[in-house]
């Protein structure tokens, strides 16, 4: 299998940090928002405005489910909250090895202030809406990860040198 999966709230590096990591290691990469939208054909924010967010939730349950003993030597990186449906993160499990990687509420408000990429987000109470869902979610990364990396502000790659040492253990 060896295949590692990356969690973590919106903004946290889990695609930048992932394409680096599969490249150091010669492993390839997946985003599993980037399955569905080519999958679907559109956006994953175009899915919730026009399905709503109960179907794009089905979505990644779905896509956890199809990948599961197909992949191999794969970083995946999976939307934000995707770990927190029930049943998810004992799936991811049996993907791979589940690496969390944990930013400071505050690194992430001053980092998704202007986004206008997340439904979730979206709208004049978006820094509002990050903070209720943080806190939400926390606990959820936390119990789904086999690992977890405190990122901080910290450059991608020295998140990816904090990975490999911590895999290497
Ligand atoms: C979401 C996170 C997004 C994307 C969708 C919903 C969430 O992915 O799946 O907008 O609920 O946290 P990223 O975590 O990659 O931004």
């Amino acid at each position: 299998m060896d295949n590692l999966i990356l969690i973590g709230f919106m903004g946290c590096g889990k695609t930048t940090v992932g394409q680096q990591l599969a490249k150091r290691l010669s492993y390839s990469f997946l985003d599993t928002d980037k399955y569905i939208e080519q999958k679907l054909g559109q956006t994953v924010g175009r899915i919730f405005e026009e399905e709503g967010e109960e179907f794009f939730r089905r979505l990644e349950t779905e896509t956890i489910k199809e990948l599961t003993g197909k992949l191999n030597h794969t970083v995946i990186s999976v939307g934000g909250g995707l770990p927190v449906r029930p049943g998810n993160a004992e799936a991811l499990k049996k993907l791979g090895t589940v690496i969390y990687l944990e930013v400071s509420r505050e690194v992430l408000a001053a980092r998704l202030k202007n986004d206008t990429t997340r439904p979730l987000l979206s709208g004049k109470d978006g820094s509002l809406k990050m903070e209720l869902l943080y806190d939400k979610r926390l606990p959820f990364y936390e119990a789904a990860a086999d690992i977890k990396i405190v990122t901080g502000s910290k450059h991608p790659q020295d998140v990816v040198n904090n990975i490999l040492e911590k895999i290497s253990q």
